[in-house]
């Protein structure tokens, strides 16, 4: 191992606290100074250096942040204070009844000063900091022990693993971690893409990330915090809660300090209590309800708390968008990749103003978390996602003729057998000419992200497939105006519209049409990898396992799918007919060949010009592989800034070693001079 100097210590703490500080602007500030892919560079280097030095690596260096080695499980640890929850209040009665017993049990007569904060419907945390540094994160658990998530919370970009400014030598801050509607909708929307089950709520997918083990998961999702309070602080407090908030917000770390209101008297809070439920629906996350607290911190000590629940705090809950009604009976929806998914038939039933008479289920296991049966009495709610999901089974409520949801044995829609794969939560149909899957893939194949063919909807899918005209993407490229006249409204002017669409859309950008084949685990963004990696479908449809593997971001599965989806000779028919009909994808922009076929490259040092990954990315560009070590397999070593003990074997073993420039130049031009 190399022997960390002085100006290898300097170069690592200026890189760590360049990146604390462009978190902060972008996390906490909102203030971003530099672009996403500056930072992935800076990340870059840290990285490298860390890789070389390791010594250097501390849990509050921001490379904590992409995660770290898996754990066997948790371990369980205790809070430095309870960790309480809250009686709930339903309407402005109860809250002037709050406000009543606190006067009453502080012998007080004047209005008493309160904080309004939204309650986000997430999972409590509670985070420690030592030194100003994040030693540790835990759940709430039984509200004395929790597990320990330390590392999995420091992947959450939003918390800061670095406190700043006057912080206090200890502190023990709890918050709610998140994920907010826009990213949740986005994540759920890749997983139907790549016929992955969705997940049935941002509060839930919120708890299953925090409890990965492999916290390079959990730092995938796009999770965040609001704190909104403290279990411990060493040092002087402040005197409200509101400053205490404010405080924790100097200190680094995040507090929606927009959303909360200083209101002078109960009615004052009321107010706010009926402003949020107006604002309930354009708020960019789920709450669902408001937190009042007695704003003085030292008549929150008065009050106490009572078992379990403090006598100076309230939740406000807003009325559930929720209703209830009955399972009436379950069918089963096929998509595109023959994934089988369980959709509730609902008695109809009015939430809050919308008529909801059917809600999805998910998967299996949500089946089997909510062990519902057909029959049932449930609880619907709308949130989160756009469809409504049934959030409770009341049981109590049974007759005893309840049925279990039988899983599905064969396709609903063409009878073929399904099956359910070891680890999956959907059962799929193997039927190789499903009109269910087929519909799907034709939807797919025309939507606007894949060949954008406009006014191929699904109308016009269902007469097309009626009528049996089509049979697979490629008889879209055959049809005749005559035929579509067969079809209710369509003029002849709508036809030929049609037929032009159809037309235009033989000539897309590769990837578009890659993602349009609906290949399964290739979503929108891989399909981009591979179009610009293989630059042709013949290069792509010819590639193997191993060369697929050895691009950055695609893994066994996307492999093990692609490989699949091209030797399968019904595909390779209908590729061959589209192309015979003159569907022809535009070679992705920048065409990349396959000169360095073979070739390992390890890039190692602190990279200057170009991160680890873009450097990687170049090299598999044109065919070649990265490394992580050199050895006599290796055939270039690239060489920033700092290299070491991997340089000095390249030049043992007498492999080339390239400058950042002389890569570059090399990658650009071919020049292996
Ligand atoms: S204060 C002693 N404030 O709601 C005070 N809780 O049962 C305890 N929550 O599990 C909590 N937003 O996770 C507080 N602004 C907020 C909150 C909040 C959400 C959650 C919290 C707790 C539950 C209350």
């Amino acid at each position: 191992m190399s022997k960390t100097t002085d100006s290898v210590r300097q170069q690592h703490a200026s890189l760590s606290e360049q990146l604390h500080r462009h978190n902060r602007l972008y996390h906490g500030l909102d203030q971003p100074e530099i672009s996403d892919a500056e930072y992935d560079r800076l990340m870059q280097q840290l990285l490298a250096l860390e890789a070389q030095f390791p010594e250097l690596i501390s849990n509050d260096s921001p490379s904590q942040r992409v995660g770290s080695e898996p754990l066997d499980s948790f371990s369980s640890v205790s809070h430095a204070s309870p960790m309480l929850s809250l009686e709930n209040a339903f309407n402005a009665e109860q809250l002037r009844e709050f406000d009543a017993r606190i006067k009453r049990f502080l012998s007080r007569e004047e209005a008493i000063e309160y904080l309004c904060e939204m309650k986000l419907d997430g999972v409590a945390v509670a985070l420690t900091y030592e030194a100003g540094k994040l030693v540790r994160g835990a759940t709430r658990g039984d509200g004395s022990r929790g597990e320990e998530i330390t590392r999995n919370i420091r992947t959450i970009g939003s918390i800061p693993l670095r406190l700043q400014d006057d912080f206090p030598p200890r502190l023990e801050v709890r918050g709610e971690i998140y994920m907010e509607l826009a990213a949740f909708r986005k994540l759920n929307e890749q997983r139907r893409e790549e016929g992955e089950a969705t997940f049935a709520n941002p509060r839930n997918v919120t708890a299953g990330s925090l409890r990965q083990l492999d916290s390079k998961l959990t730092a995938k999702r796009p999770l965040t915090i609001s704190c909104y309070g403290i279990g411990a602080i060493e040092g002087s407090e402040p005197q409200s809660h509101y400053q205490l908030l404010a405080t924790l917000r100097r200190w680094g770390l995040k507090v929606n300090l927009e959303t909360l209101r200083v209101a002078g008297d109960i009615e004052a809070v009321i107010d706010r209590y009926q402003e949020l439920i107006e604002l309930r629906d354009q708020l960019p996350y789920e709450i669902d309800g408001m937190v009042v607290k007695v704003n003085s911190r030292s008549l929150q000590q008065e009050l106490g708390e009572k078992s379990r629940t403090p006598r100076w705090a309230i939740a406000c809950k807003f009325p559930p968008r929720q209703a209830e009604t009955v399972l009436e009976s379950v069918r089963f929806q096929v998509g595109r990749t023959g994934a089988i998914t369980p959709v509730a038939n609902l008695k109809p039933v009015s939430v809050s103003g919308v008529t909801v008479s059917s809600a999805s289920l998910h998967n299996w296991d949500e089946i089997e978390r909510l062990g519902i049966r057909i029959g049932d009495r449930v609880v619907v709610e709308r949130a989160g996602d756009v469809i409504p999901d049934i959030v409770k089974v009341l049981r109590k409520k049974r007759s005893g003729t309840e049925q279990v949801i039988p899983e599905p044995t064969e396709c609903p829609a063409c009878g073929s057998p399904v099956s359910r794969e070891a680890g999956e939560v959907v059962p799929r149909c193997q039927g190789l000419s499903c009109p269910a899957q087929l519909k799907e893939s034709l939807k797919h194949f025309c939507a606007r992200r894949a060949m954008d063919i406009d006014g191929l909807g699904d109308r016009i899918i269902d007469q097309l497939l009626r009528l049996e005209l089509v049979n697979s993407v490629a008889d879209l490229y055959q049809l005749q105006k005559e035929q579509l006249f067969q079809f209710e409204r369509m003029g002849e002017k709508l036809a030929e519209k049609l037929l032009t669409a159809i037309t235009a859309s033989k000539q897309r950008p590769l990837e578009r049409f890659l993602f349009g084949l609906g290949i399964r685990h290739v979503g929108s963004h891989v399909a981009k990898v591979l179009s610009r990696r293989f630059g042709s479908l013949d290069a792509l449809a010819a590639a193997d396992a191993e060369q697929l593997l050895a691009i950055h971001e695609i893994g066994p599965q996307v492999a093990d799918s692609v490989t699949r989806f091209f030797a399968d000779p019904r595909n390779q028919e209908i590729l061959a007919r589209l192309r015979q009909l003159g569907v022809a994808p535009i070679p992705s922009e920048q065409p990349l060949g396959d000169r360095l076929q073979g070739k390992v490259f390890v890039f190692t040092g602190a990279l200057e010009r170009f991160s680890r990954k873009e450097g990687e990315a170049l090299v598999e560009a044109q065919g070649g592989r990265a490394s992580g070590s050199v050895s006599k397999k290796t055939d270039y070593v690239v060489a920033g800034p700092g290299a070491g003990s991997k340089l000095a074997k390249a030049e043992q073993l007498g492999i080339k070693v390239f400058n950042e420039e002389e890569f570059l130049s090399y990658i650009k031009q071919g020049d292996d001079s």
